[in-house]
């Protein structure tokens, strides 16, 4: 693995034993890196790309088996037209550059939001990428694209009730494990560790259900700056903290 030297002491200082399962992040400061620079507001997304890509990387040499990436909320189509175009551009102008190491990496890729909400290429190239991805069984990462955690658990609680009232479930059969089963996220563990770069402290509409007992990790550096120093660094932190559930420490 080529390592950075501060990479590699970090890297160095990593537990194996225990990195985290799931790793969520909220790819946030485009726009503002953009400003600062005197760009507009799309050079930050795409630079931000390029901390995807090494952010994949990097997860996928540490042994995180799942990494979801808030590309584009429900709330984000608020935004001017141009800068709307050009995020539903990048997911297939990523993708069809980046899917053959992907596949190198054995990287699965999967997508968390209503699908039917996008433009049909957008839609295409992530149904594309699934497609050639489906049977990789390493990294699975989900696109959250068109999501909102809230209009998510609208959604599985409107299918919850449609079992119910055909008569398939009973009130007793609603529990905690159904309802995340019904989420896009259904099958998977929920996330260990939420990162969010950029100064902003807050969840924005993301997993809101599936982060009960995750831990958040924040720094102040725009996503287009964040390197594999800052993941490393962040699933570091995490090591130190202690995860309870409520309980007591044992
Ligand atoms: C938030 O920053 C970022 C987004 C809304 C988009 C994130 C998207 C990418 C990093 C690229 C996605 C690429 C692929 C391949 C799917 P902001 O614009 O809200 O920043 P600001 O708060 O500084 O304005």
């Amino acid at each position: 693995m080529s390592l950075h030297p501060k990479e590699k002491e970090l890297y160095q200082k990593l537990d194996l034993q225990s990195i985290p399962h799931h790793v969520a992040i909220i790819m946030d400061g485009n726009g503002r890196w953009a400003r600062k620079r005197g760009l507009p507001r799309i050079a930050g997304h795409r630079a931000g790309v390029n901390s995807l890509r090494e952010t994949i990387r990097a997860a996928d040499q540490v042994g995180v088996k799942i990494l979801t990436l808030y590309t584009f909320s429900t709330e984000n189509w608020k935004r001017p037209s141009k800068e709307v175009r050009f995020l539903m551009k990048l997911p297939e102008e990523y993708l069809s550059k980046e899917i053959d190491e992907l596949c190198a990496k054995n990287v699965c890729i999967k997508q968390m939001g209503e699908m039917e909400g996008l433009p049909e290429h957008t839609r295409n190239a992530i149904e594309d990428a699934m497609d050639k991805t489906a049977e990789n069984t390493g990294l699975i990462v989900n696109f959250a694209l068109n999501y909102g955690s809230r209009g998510e658990i609208v959604r599985a609680v409107k299918k919850i009730s449609r079992l119910a009232s055909g008569g398939s479930i009973n009130e007793e059969d609603i529990t905690e494990e159904m309802i995340s089963r019904f989420l896009y996220s259904g099958g998977q563990p929920d996330p260990d560790l939420l990162i969010r770069p950029s100064g902003e402290l807050r969840l924005s509409n993301f997993l809101l259900w599936q982060m009960a007992y995750t831990e958040f990790w924040f720094s102040e550096t725009y996503w287009p700056d964040f390197k594999k120093e800052d993941f490393l660094q962040a699933i570091l932190d995490y090591q130190k903290r202690n995860r309870r559930y409520g309980g007591l420490t044992k």
